[in-house]
């Protein structure tokens, strides 16, 4: 017969390091104001252009955090193998599909950063013939701008709607069968039926993710300087 877990036995780990919380929730504030921004036009582009900068920025991060991260913060520890995610599609999952990122949600969380990826690379190639253009536009042909401009403009946000959409819908989903999905986002712990290991959170750590934070903010600040370098 199948054991339930009383509380008293459940584990308190700490999953998402707060540089991985931090990044999350700064992401999903400048992906939120992109949008606005980006709907709004006019002088809000000039927010719109520094915010794309930001997400770069964050985006460089958590390349580097994906490596340097807290254990459940690295790619290697939930990008899934095709027979990771079999085994969990075939509810065979084990403890550590569900400490982190569950196998189907590192491919949600993937697709995420990648379409986010792409939007910020088009952004930085596109060029409204108005008044604002990329700071890379110049260094590419025309039909690559076009390419870009209409990616960016048309067809990215779409994607971008559709993943936000299906993250929220999945939060939900989980929330609703107790799986305190958003607590662990904001406070950094989860309560395991598993004494999984922990993801190191110590402000040594926090420190480090400072240092690459600004490594990461200063290759964005670089690019933004190539809008105004005389070519
Ligand atoms: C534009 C809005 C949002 C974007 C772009 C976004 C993006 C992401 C990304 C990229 C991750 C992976 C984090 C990582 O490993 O680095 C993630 C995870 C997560 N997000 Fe969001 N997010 C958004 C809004 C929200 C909101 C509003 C909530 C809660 C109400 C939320 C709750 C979560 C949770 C709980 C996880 C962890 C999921 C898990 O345990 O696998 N997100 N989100």
């Amino acid at each position: 017969m199948a054991q339930e877990t009383s509380p008293s036995t459940l584990h308190k780990v700490r999953i998402w390091d707060l540089p991985t919380r931090l990044f999350h929730w700064l992401l999903a504030a400048a992906v939120t104001a992109l949008v606005v921004t980006g709907n709004l036009g006019g002088n809000a582009m000039n927010w719109h252009l520094l915010l794309g900068y930001g997400v770069l920025a964050l985006l460089l991060f958590r390349l580097l955090w994906g490596a340097a991260g807290g254990r459940w913060s690295r790619f290697a520890s939930f990008v899934p193998t095709p027979s990771r995610l079999l085994r969990y599609l075939r509810g065979q999952g084990r403890a550590d599909d569900s400490a982190g990122h569950s196998p189907l949600g590192a491919l949600s969380v993937l697709a995420m950063l990648g379409v986010l990826a792409a939007q910020v690379g088009s952004g930085l190639l596109s060029d409204d013939e108005i008044a604002f253009s990329g700071p890379l536009a110049r260094f590419v042909s025309g039909d690559t701008v076009a390419m870009a401009t209409a990616y960016h403009a048309h067809w990215g946000p779409y994607l971008i709607y559709g993943l936000v959409a299906l993250h929220l819908a999945a939060i939900v989903f989980y929330s609703l069968r107790g799986r305190g999905l958003v607590r662990a986002m904001l406070t950094g712990d989860k309560q395991l039926s598993d004494a999984v290991p922990a993801s190191r959170d110590t402000w040594g750590r926090r420190l480090l993710a400072a240092v690459l934070a600004a490594a990461a903010c200063a290759i964005a600040w670089w690019v933004r300087q190539l809008e105004a370098t005389p070519f």
